[in-house]
């Protein structure tokens, strides 16, 4: 699918209506072409598992596969659960430690053609996409996205704009990192109420908003669908409203930082 032809903007520039976005987990590779006027998937989105080792080679075949599978020609942006700074893969949470001190620009050319490439953390996707079409849409001011996962994942942003790699769940809180005492695996590994599991994420909560003083939290990942059962226990200051784009989050995000020519 070649991207649709670009409008013009107030300015007369061309602006593409649609982008496409690849979201690289530990367990799956998604992607899709997104609508960049509505942040919702033009048809379905495509996935495949995750290669293992998931090493940078053979998941950038599976995000080739994915590509292709749509036919699309333009740009792709791409989000790993790594910190990705100075356009180098710098960490790397349940992929590959051979991803560490890799330069994906290079190699994602060299598989895919050489065409706009955008590289950048999942959450920092999946906050922009929030942050702008979901739950974030009609709020100003600094808002702090948190998917609960494996880890916790974080994006900031303030008035739409993203400062990248944050990487909360890392914060020691208490003295255990955060993601080791509030992730939804430490829920399900300790086999933990939603109740007591919402006191944990309450206090990493009220460290973050201590040190952030953010307007909105928006609480992500596949544990957010039952928000009703744990957002009602928390007991923090800011208001917390559930991610609503679910499992596209990430795709949309990486379509609108290609499309915004991000280079974290
Ligand atoms: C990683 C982050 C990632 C998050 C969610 C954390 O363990 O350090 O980079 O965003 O998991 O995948």
């Amino acid at each position: 699918m070649a991207p649709e032809t670009p409008a013009d903007d107030a300015s007369g520039a061309a602006v593409p209506t649609q982008a496409f976005g690849v979201d690289v987990g530990g367990s799956g590779i998604k992607g899709g072409v997104v609508d960049l006027g509505t942040g919702e998937l033009v048809g379905e989105r495509f996935k495949v598992l995750t290669p293992q080792p998931s090493t940078p080679e053979a998941v950038v075949g599976g995000i080739k596969e994915v590509v292709d599978h749509f036919g699309w020609t333009g740009p792709v942006g791409v989000t790993l659960p790594s910190v990705v700074s100075g356009g180098v893969v710098r960490t790397a949470a349940n992929i590959d430690k051979g991803w560490i001190g890799t330069d994906p620009y290079p190699l994602l050319a060299s598989t895919l053609g050489d065409r706009g490439f955008c590289v950048l953390n999942d959450a920092d996707a999946a906050g922009m996409a929030e942050d702008a079409y979901g739950a974030g849409r009609d709020k100003s001011g600094l808002v702090m996205l948190l998917t609960f996962g494996t880890g916790i994942g974080s994006a900031i942003l303030f008035h739409g704009n993203l400062v990248p790699n944050t990487e909360l769940g890392h914060m020691e809180v208490g003295g255990k990192e955060a993601e080791h005492q509030a992730s939804s695996k430490v829920k399900d590994d300790k086999e933990m109420s939603y109740e007591k599991w919402a006191k944990h994420v309450s206090t990493v909560l009220n460290a973050y908003e201590d040190l952030f003083w953010p307007d909105l939290f928006i609480v992500g990942g596949g544990i957010s669908r039952k928000a009703d059962k744990w957002v009602p226990h928390l007991t923090v200051r800011t208001p917390v409203v559930p991610a609503t784009l679910q499992n596209t989050a990430g795709i949309v995000g990486a379509a609108m930082a290609v499309t915004a020519g991000l280079r974290p």
